[in-house]
């Protein structure tokens, strides 16, 4: 089982730029596979990180991947929802770097039984937390109507064809229970030209969509920023998120900070990946990185 870190060049020379120090303490909010938590951990020779995710096998996966720095107390994950971080933070001495790469990495894409993803048969579940989470994405099409399934499809997955689809599925005369059934229905629901045109798979933002609202990312995502914008010290803060709406809730959030006087933007424009990065790892194509540095309250009067 393999993730590629996406934009992992640009994390580090954020970190060695803007937050290089002996001790560093990372948060890697994210931790997936432990891409970013292993390149942080090699580079920063006497940093400590602590990984969180809410996916259960994800922790698991990246404590065998760094049991050697887990056994020098280099390492520490947790499992739980960066929503929480309120209480994260609380229970921690104050972090240098606060890392999220948002959305789902490829071990969840590629195991069937997780239901994520269009290519491969299995239930249609897609919960980050299967064992803290009780609503999947088959019980989202069966008791979402019509209205509310095509407002999902539209506004998380920004589907054009969103009322066809969400239509088509609550005229099936079955319960959509696996990820094939979902696909061949949305292929019966699009026309043939419009299937050739959409230049990507034709159930790909539908289960981009379900996603997203099954696992209440947008929320997830709101909360963790109504934390750190409580910040009251040096730190930076590194986001690599992959749609439209998260980007724009990270921009908005940063820009009023700064307009608050809590730190300083440090992409005006979002970082993408080289065309480079995107040759070798096509899903990273979408990624956009906003960092942002706050700044101690009382040293704010002196820059
Ligand atoms: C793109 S992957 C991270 C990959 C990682 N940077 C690496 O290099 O291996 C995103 C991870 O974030 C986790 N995740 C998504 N939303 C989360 C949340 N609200 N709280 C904690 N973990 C979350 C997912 O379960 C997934 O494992």
């Amino acid at each position: 089982m393999n993730h590629i870190p996406v934009m992992l060049n640009e994390v580090l020379e954020l970190i060695t730029t803007h937050a290089n120090k002996s001790h560093l303490r990372i948060l890697d909010a994210t931790l997936g596979l432990g891409g970013y938590s292993q390149a942080v951990l090699e580079r920063f020779g006497d940093s400590y990180v602590l990984g969180l995710d809410r996916d259960e096998e994800a922790i698991r996966l990246s404590r065998e991947r760094l049991k050697d720095y887990e056994d020098t107390s280099r390492f520490e994950a947790i499992h739980a929802n960066f929503g929480d971080m309120d209480t994260i933070i609380n229970n921690h001495a104050p972090f240098d770097v606060f890392m999220f790469d948002l959305g789902v990495s490829n071990m969840q894409l590629t195991l069937p039984e997780r239901g994520f993803s269009f290519n491969s048969e299995g239930l249609l579940d897609m919960r980050m937390n299967p064992s803290g989470d009780s609503m999947t994405a088959a019980d989202v099409l069966r008791e979402s109507d019509e209205k509310t399934l095509a407002k999902i499809f539209y506004d998380y997955g920004e589907e054009k064809f969103s009322r066809l689809i969400a239509s088509a599925i609550k005229k099936n005369k079955s319960a959509i229970n696996t990820t094939s059934e979902l696909v061949n229905v949305i292929r019966s629901a699009l026309p043939q030209p419009v299937q050739r045109k959409m230049g990507t798979h034709p159930a790909r933002r539908v289960f981009q969509a379900l996603r997203i609202y099954v696992n209440n990312e947008t929320e997830e995502l709101e909360r963790v920023i109504m934390t750190l914008e409580k910040i009251n010290h040096d730190a930076l803060i590194i986001f690599v998120s992959y749609h439209s709406l998260e980007d724009r809730i990270i921009k908005h959030s940063f820009r009023q900070w700064q307009n608050d006087n809590k730190g300083r933007i440090l992409t005006k424009h979002p970082l993408t990946p080289s065309d480079s990065e995107i040759g070798n790892n096509y899903k990273a194509r979408s990624a956009k990185l906003r960092a942002f540095l706050t700044i101690k309250y009382n040293a704010k009067f002196l820059i």
